[in-house]
């Protein structure tokens, strides 16, 4: 028995931003931007919301797929546009799927991997509560974001690097396919701060604490090096749990934060960059989204064929980090 996805989507706000449009805003430039990052534009919303992302790349995903039969839905994101209702009994509205148990998680950049575990887990596990009563047969997990409603646009450092989008994947319990074959997840304290938002609320009368609202802070460097080492770790276990080496993996599909991330982390594993999807130059880092996203752009390739294996690595703020190993 396997959980292997059958359908992926994505969907990106129509308004694009180029580097020579950013150096409009801030003291920048094209050279300087896709150098160091890889990337040349980014998506921006400008009237799409993350659940309207969210729910095309959804649509997009389900198509030809029964709805009554999503059992799950768990969308990732650390942009909901509401504290309640999450994103993801949102979603199950918006698509119609009368069966599925909905809610979000934060998992950071991270959070498509972390939404993968967790519905395999749920999936492979016999499923208990909601409507639910015979294990679960398919999931829907999403990564979506507005990264450009907590970005610093004052900061050159951090605003170059985001934008907005939504991916989403459908994964299918089916006892003939291997799908997953393993996971490996991490957290690591972020003792020095290298990464944090502050959550922006009402101010109460009673609270005598600053309540500034604060945007996405990043000490990029640091970052940087935690992330080449994150992905070097969660791929090497993932993979070490199934007894596979890194030369049976076909395709590496990690978080776009940076193409140089990409890029040192092909050296540390000591891999062609060939087989890495690199999809930052288009779309830029969209957090969680951009891990389904890259999926998504893999798969319309056409280069990806059934039973390759595929490793999927995420990192991000947290800190945290996943992988995955799935056979197509
Ligand atoms: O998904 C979330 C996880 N986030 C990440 O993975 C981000 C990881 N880190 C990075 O991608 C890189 O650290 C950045 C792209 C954020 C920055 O690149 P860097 O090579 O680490 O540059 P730096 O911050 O060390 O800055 C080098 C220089 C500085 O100038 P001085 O002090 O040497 O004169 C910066 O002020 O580059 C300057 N600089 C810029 N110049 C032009 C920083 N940002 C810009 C900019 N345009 N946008």
């Amino acid at each position: 028995m396997g959980i292997r996805i059958i359908g992926v989507g994505k969907n990106l706000p129509e308004r694009v931003v180029t580097n020579d449009e950013m150096s409009q805003y801030i003291d920048t430039d094209n050279e300087w931007i896709l150098e160091r990052t890889g990337i040349a534009q980014r998506h921006v919303a400008t009237t799409e919301k993350s659940i309207d992302m969210a729910a095309a790349a959804a649509e997009e995903a389900l198509e030809g797929i029964d709805k009554e039969t999503i059992d799950l839905v768990i969308v990732a994101t650390v942009t909901p546009d509401d504290i309640t209702p999450s994103m993801a009994a949102q979603v199950k509205m918006a698509a119609g799927l009368p069966n599925a148990v909905a809610f979000d998680i934060n998992a950071a950049c991270s959070g498509f991997v972390y939404g993968l575990w967790i519905a395999e887990s749920l999936m492979k596990g016999s499923a208990a509560g909601g409507s639910v009563t015979n294990g679960m047969k398919r999931a829907l997990v999403i990564g979506t974001e507005r990264m450009t409603r907590i970005t610093n646009w004052v900061d050159r450092g951090t605003c170059i690097l985001f934008g907005d989008g939504a991916g989403a994947a459908v994964l299918e319990n089916d006892p003939d396919e291997r799908g997953i074959l393993s996971t490996f997840i991490k957290n690591y304290d972020d003792v020095n701060g290298v990464m944090k938002c502050k959550a922006n609320y009402i101010n109460p009368p009673f609270w005598e604490d600053d309540l500034t609202p604060q945007p996405l802070y990043m000490r990029g460097r640091a970052v940087f090096k935690f992330a080449v080492n994150a992905i070097d770790e969660v791929t090497r276990g993932a993979l070490e749990k199934i007894g596979l080496t890194l030369d049976d993996v076909d395709w590496f599909v990690p978080h776009q934060a940076n193409g140089r991330i990409i890029h040192a982390a092909a050296q540390k594993l000591g891999q062609p960059l060939e087989k890495f999807q690199i999809s930052i130059k288009e779309s830029a880092n969209v957090s969680s989204a951009t891990v389904p996203m890259a999926l998504y752009d893999l798969e319309s390739s056409g280069k990806l064929k059934k039973g390759d294996i595929i490793a999927v690595m995420g990192f991000g703020g947290g800190l945290c980090a996943a992988g995955a190993i799935i056979e197509w």
